[in-house]
């Protein structure tokens, strides 16, 4: 199908248009990041008016792209949840409005659905397979069975790893979010210079945890002031990025022990760091297992990968009725109920 594709969950609006789920004829990401780092974070009230100022100019530009005109449309996918109400309202309700419009189907996807399979943009990984979705909001591990057929093994109980990431450049006086940073400086550091707590790596568990390890950060500052750009403040971010990575390896390592599963997908913004991703490189050339990341342009918030699942739900029959509303919260477990 020739689907167009819509995301507005936090603070990116964006569009594309994907053909078969797994063509991208266009993607457009208008970014409210640089609004937000004003105020340390993503303020809710400020993204949803920035969604509504942008939609209608993002959805054009992704059809001018792709070349194609809005009756070319066979389909639109968008996010339904997680994530800001108001935020989501904003891209849900423009996909209501072209679906009713044009008379075509829409279809309201899971945010971190599309996350793990935006690998499937670049090449399909067969299922069954293990997935670590690390993001500013999640930081899950999943068996994934097929198309809406998931199953939590291992979440956080505080903190995600990006918000760890943002919050623990905050304390060290970065611009919000810091997460990019601290890896770019983490490349320059020593991981050795300071032990940070790896927390739950011994609890037999596969969750994480990542609040005490942001209150390490803020205990180290606190008695060691750093100046940035300096080598104390690379090694202090290397030394944050070993123990993050320590502990995400070191628990999909145990799921992939766990599920005897030979397939693992690492997905979300995260994903682009490139510790994790030498990591979980070396991890699976050592298990045997075959390793599908997607390229950094798709691992934080796009449109594009919404489309994977999207194309599946609306060429098999799974259409979301005109009544369906927003979701701020969705376990992804109870999806198996509704779409499969
Ligand atoms: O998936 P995403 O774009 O949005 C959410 O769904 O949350 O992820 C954004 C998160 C932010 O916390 C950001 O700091 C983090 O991904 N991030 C990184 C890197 N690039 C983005 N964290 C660590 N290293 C990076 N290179
Ligand atoms: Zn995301």
């Amino acid at each position: 199908m020739l689907l167009l594709s819509i995301e507005t969950s936090c603070d990116e609006t964006a569009a594309a248009v994907v053909q078969g789920g797994r063509t991208i004829l266009s993607s457009v990401i208008s970014s409210q990041i640089a609004i937000h780092a004003a105020y340390g974070g993503v303020v809710p009230e400020i993204a949803s008016r920035k969604h509504l100022e942008s939609i209608a100019p993002v959805v054009s530009q992704a059809l001018h792209d792709a070349g194609i005109g809005i009756d070319a449309l066979e389909g639109v996918a968008v996010t339904r949840g997680p994530g800001l109400s108001g935020a989501l309202l904003v891209g849900f309700s423009a996909a209501k409005a072209i679906a009713v419009a044009r008379n075509i189907p829409f279809v309201g996807v899971h945010h971190i659905e599309g996350h793990l399979f935006a690998p499937f943009l670049e090449q399909p990984v067969a299922f069954p397979f293990l997935a670590l979705v690390v993001s500013g909001g999640h930081t899950h591990l999943y068996h994934v069975e097929g198309f809406g057929r998931y199953t939590t093994l291992g979440r956080t109980i505080d903190d995600a790893a990006g918000e760890a990431y943002d919050k623990s450049a905050k304390i060290m006086g970065m611009p919000y979010p810091g997460g990019a940073l601290i890896d770019r400086m983490a490349q320059s550091g020593d991981p050795a210079a300071i032990r940070f707590p790896r927390p739950l790596l011994h609890d037999g568990s596969l969750n994480f945890s990542f609040s005490g390890l942001k209150t390490a950060v803020l205990q180290h500052v606190m008695k060691n002031p750093v100046t940035i750009p300096g080598q104390a403040a690379n090694d202090l971010c290397a030394s944050f990025q070993e123990a993050v990575c320590h502990v995400l390896a070191a628990k999909t390592e145990a799921a992939i022990r766990q599920t005897g599963t030979s397939r693992l997908v690492v997905a979300g913004g995260v994903a682009c760091n490139s510790g994790l991703r030498n990591r979980m490189t070396t991890l699976c050339t050592q298990l045997g297992v075959e390793l599908s990341i997607p390229h950094p342009s798709l691992c934080g918030d796009n449109a594009a990968m919404l489309a994977v699942p999207g194309d599946y739900y609306l060429s098999h029959g799974f259409v979301s009725p005109q009544t369906l509303d927003v979701t701020a919260t969705w376990n992804m477990d109870t999806i198996k109920e509704s779409m499969t």
